[in-house]
């Protein structure tokens, strides 16, 4: 994560929000004090969503730069959403290959 020059994190929505695990990995992440990094969030859920905007909030406040990945998905992504998925990917890489 130190390394990284992007960090992308992904979670199912559950009760309103993020998934138990996804709000412990970014509470050690937070303690870490990511500089010069970009992010994003993407996620899925079954009726009204949660999960993304809460990961893009807490992303935002430890100072990650966020791109609106737009990846939100009802259920289980349908093969065009995978591809927005994996074209979304190569945004990401193309942002930080230069
Ligand atoms: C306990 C539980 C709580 C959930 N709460 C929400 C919710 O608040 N809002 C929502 O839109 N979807 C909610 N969901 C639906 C999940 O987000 C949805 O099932 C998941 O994104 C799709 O992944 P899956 O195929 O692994 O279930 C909930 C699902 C479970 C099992």
């Amino acid at each position: 994560m130190l390394d990284a020059k992007a960090i992308l994190i992904g979670s199912p929505t559950l009760n309103n929000g993020m998934f138990p695990t996804i709000a412990g990995f970014l509470c050690y992440l937070k303690g870490l004090k990511p500089k010069g990094k970009i992010g994003a969030a993407f996620g899925s859920h079954g009726w009204a969503g949660g999960a993304v905007k809460a990961i893009e909030q807490e992303m935002d406040q430890m100072g990650i730069e966020m791109m609106d990945s737009g990846l939100a998905f009802k259920f289980v992504p349908e093969s065009d959403e995978l591809q927005k998925c994996f074209d979304f990917g190569k945004t990401i890489a193309n942002e930080i290959s230069h």
